[in-house]
């Protein structure tokens, strides 16, 4: 059965391999559309970027709406340190033609929430959680009707990236993020902790450019560009592929594995803002509200994405 999802993402070049992964799996997974959101870069990027990934992919069919252009309640902080000023440097892509789909992504989540059936419908925020708060601050009946939240954001025992303490999509806009663990939706998360196990290295990236399509190609360059800074900063073989954790998870369920636990959203202290306390030791005695992976098999992920991404 075809699983419906909304992808919510902030692309950056992860966020484009996690859409290319959808688009290359419709007899599993059927996009309903992509919302945009601001997150690695500012908005007009974001929203250009989503679709020229969807041209990269031939799928013009899939609408592509403009989001949030900041967070719920602070500045925004962009990552171009990570992916480049464009958010997709690297490969060199034609501009998109595909115009964006009219209308408020917030919007188009909540439409679509209500039109389709109650609980068929997977939505997958890969960049800051603010498009999703919006819709569910001003529609609180979607809640009832999601199936599942399955989102790329925290870390507990990887702690931050974007700062000691904080992964970038949860620290851009905490306060977004508290409203969707405190939604009482059904909630997978892939924090750093799984996401630092899938590794671009050097063969499974020959892997992508030998596919032999401009798909390929593109996807090898965009690894290139941005494993450049995490090479670097963690001195690993190179850069995970957080994104993509998400839209494989969906495929192949039996590769992840996490716990159900209480997680919790610093929104107070500007030491640890944006942290997910993560209860994994069960010591709270709080509610469980997500299951929080730890780890994958990082060559069934690989496998898995260089299968699908030669049919494109
Ligand atoms: C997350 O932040 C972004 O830079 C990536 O696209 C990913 O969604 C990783 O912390
Ligand atoms: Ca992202």
């Amino acid at each position: 059965m075809t699983r419906k999802i909304i992808i919510d993402t902030d692309p950056g070049q992860d966020d484009a391999v996690a859409i290319l992964l959808a688009l290359a799996s419709p007899d599993d997974i059927d996009v309903l559309g992509i919302t945009a959101v601001a997150g690695n870069v500012p908005l007009p990027l974001t929203s250009k970027n989503a679709r020229i990934v969807c041209e990269l992919a031939g799928r013009t069919d899939v609408p592509v709406y403009a989001g949030c252009d900041a967070p719920l309640s602070r500045k925004l902080v962009t990552a171009e340190h990570v992916h480049g000023k464009t958010g997709l440097d690297g490969p060199v892509l034609p501009d998109p033609t595909m115009p964006l789909a009219p209308g408020h992504a917030v919007d188009f989540i909540i439409d679509t929430l209500r039109n389709q059936d109650p609980g068929s419908v997977t939505l997958c925020p890969l960049g800051p959680l603010t498009n999703i708060a919006r819709a569910l601050q001003q529609a609180p009946d979607i809640a009832g009707r999601v199936q599942e939240i399955v989102l790329m954001g925290g870390a507990y025992f990887e702690v931050g990236n974007i700062t000691p303490a904080a992964e970038f999509n949860i620290y851009v806009d905490p306060e977004a993020a508290e409203i969707v663990f405190k939604s009482g939706i059904k909630l997978t998360v892939m924090p750093l902790d799984v996401t630092h196990r899938a590794l671009v290295t050097p063969h499974r990236n020959d892997a992508f450019r030998a596919l032999g399509h401009g798909v390929g190609h593109a996807v090898a360059e965009m690894t290139d560009f941005f494993e450049r800074f995490d090479k670097e900063k963690y001195g690993s073989e190179g850069a995970p592929l957080h994104d993509p954790c998400v839209i494989a998870y969906l495929l192949r369920p039996d590769i992840f594995h996490g716990r159900f636990i209480n997680v919790e959203i610093e929104t107070g202290s500007d030491l640890t803002l944006g942290m997910t306390v993560a209860d994994w030791w069960r010591v709270s005695g709080r509610t469980p509200n997500a299951t929080f992976m730890n780890d994958v098999d990082a060559d069934a992920f690989f496998d898995l994405l260089t299968e699908r991404l030669a049919r494109l």
